[in-house]
């Protein structure tokens, strides 16, 4: 390689070595007598899952050809570490990929996603995974096409990880998931430091992308056939604030509202602490803005609440849902909570469980809490297990019985349904989503996907609802 013609701005770098890489490939496929292939694995959130569609998409542009199992010539697990269950998953799963490991000898294993950002994780991969070729992180998965041509020429494992970043790297290829709907990065990293919580650590400080890349990255999608979009942040109601020139949120999703062509807009995640009034107004008056929040309560104590960093209390709280109920009458809410926080105590768990009782959450996500070190939490007094998982039963079944409740109050009334499949288990089946996230199956065929059609819910089944096209 002549090092004095590889460019040293982006995207143009990338785009070099992904022609390097194909290079690289061809070799390789003649070696063999075959097309190489490729998996990637994805564990965590939204935004993991779009980063995912950021690696297939160059991938794919290299020349592997994808593959559903994890038999393939490169895996990669891209990670998530927020709770340590996730973590202990990857270490569980990357025993299994080295016995295919062992049938093929030209299969390679990159590691990258929030996991990768905590030393103690690279030191345990070098120590006891060493089987594992290409490691990198959350700051620079955009220079994944350099980082795969380092590994097709090395024997020994890549490893790249940033400690940060203020780089945004646009115009790369990806992969849609859906030919109809896709995740749009409007912001990365979090500045927010609740005390219980290791994103900030491993993705880093807030960064908005321009308004003027988003706008066009959604047009194209678009023109591409999409006809619905979640914007994706780890607190989107503080987008827009650290730009040059500064636009909020709600600004933002007015002007995302006036593309032409787009149906539906989505959006994750809210800070209870940044949801302006703006926001609510604009999504009262925007019918492209689904009729669904998703806003994370964590704790209902206002004790715990300031322990934990999230600038709200529980009186707060109500009022937000109190004004975005008065706005949008048919809002869908759907929440986070964490039982077990350091020094919870029944008292405090009752706050909860007032809360859940009142706001009367759709669903919502519940986690036992899990220490994550380096975090402030972690180093508080933890609560006893059975304490602990005897909570999370008793939340458990009044968020179940609530969401119940919730979805018999519906039923029989008709609905604006975005089809996104066939029925996986019966093909006479479609399925698709409410403007409010709920899942719908009913008569039709491939047709029907990615169109939005009116179906009244005739069937509640727990989780999902049968419905009948009108
Ligand atoms: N333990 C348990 N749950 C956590 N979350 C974040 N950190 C932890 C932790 N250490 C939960 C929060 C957050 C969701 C994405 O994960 O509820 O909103
Ligand atoms: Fe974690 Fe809090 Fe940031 Fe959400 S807002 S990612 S819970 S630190």
């Amino acid at each position: 390689m002549n090092l004095n013609e590889i460019p040293v701005t982006e995207p143009q770098r990338q785009f070099y070595f992904m022609n390097l890489a194909k290079e690289l490939l061809k070799k390789k496929e003649e070696e063999v007598g075959r097309k190489l292939t490729f998996h990637v694995t994805t564990f965590g959130c939204q935004m993991n899952a779009r980063d995912s569609e950021k690696l297939i998409g160059i991938l794919e542009n290299i020349g592997y050809v994808e593959i559903e199992e994890e038999d393939a010539d490169f895996v990669i697990y891209n990670t998530c570490t927020v709770r340590d269950n996730a973590n202990q998953k990857v270490y569980g799963r990357l025993g299994y990929l080295n016995g295919f490991k062992k049938k093929n000898k030209d299969m390679k294993i990159g590691l990258c996603g929030c996991m990768m950002q905590e030393p103690t994780v690279i030191e345990k991969i070098k120590k006891s995974y060493s089987f594992v070729d290409l490691i990198f992180g959350t700051h620079n998965i955009f220079k994944f096409a350099e980082l795969v041509c380092q590994m097709l020429q090395s024997e020994k494992m890549v490893i790249d990880v940033w400690e940060s970043t203020d780089k945004i790297v646009e115009e790369l290829p990806t992969d849609r998931k859906y030919a109809f709907k896709s995740g749009v990065n409007i912001m990365f990293g979090c500045n927010n430091f609740c005390s219980y919580c290791i994103v900030p650590y491993v993705r880093g400080r807030e960064r908005s992308r321009e308004p003027k890349d988003i706008l066009q990255e959604i047009e194209r999608l678009v023109s591409d056939g999409v006809v619905e979009v979640m914007l994706l942040g780890q607190n989107v109601n503080s987008y827009g604030k650290n730009l040059e020139n500064p636009i909020t949120f709600s600004e933002l999703l007015e002007e995302v509202c006036k593309i032409e062509g787009l149906k539906r807009v989505r959006f994750m995640t809210s800070h209870p602490k940044d949801l302006s009034d703006d926001l609510i107004r604009v999504m009262a008056e925007n019918k492209k803005i689904c009729r669904h929040m998703h806003l994370p309560l964590q704790s209902g104590s206002s004790r715990l609440l300031a322990d934990m960093n999230r600038h709200y209390d529980k009186e707060k709280y109500l009022d937000i849902v109190r004004k975005l109920r008065e706005a949008i009458p048919d809002i869908a809410l759907t929440t986070d909570i964490i039982v077990g926080y350091p020094g919870e105590t029944e008292e405090d768990f009752m706050e909860t469980m007032d809360v859940v009782e009142k706001v009367r959450y759709n669903s919502a996500f519940t986690f036992i809490y899990s220490p994550r070190t380096g975090t402030p939490a972690a180093k508080k007094e933890q609560i006893p297990e059975d304490i602990t998982k005897d909570r999370f039963q008793r939340l458990l079944k009044l968020v179940q019985n609530i969401g119940q409740e919730k979805k018999a109050e519906v039923t029989g009334q008709s609905v604006e349904v975005l089809v996104e499949q066939v029925n996986e288990h019966d093909d006479s089946l479609v399925t698709g989503r409410c403007d409010n996230n709920t899942l719908v199956h009913f008569k039709g065929d491939a047709s029907l996907i990615g169109t939005i059609v009116t179906v009244k819910l005739t069937e509640c089944k727990g989780f999902y609802f049968i419905g009948e096209q009108i």
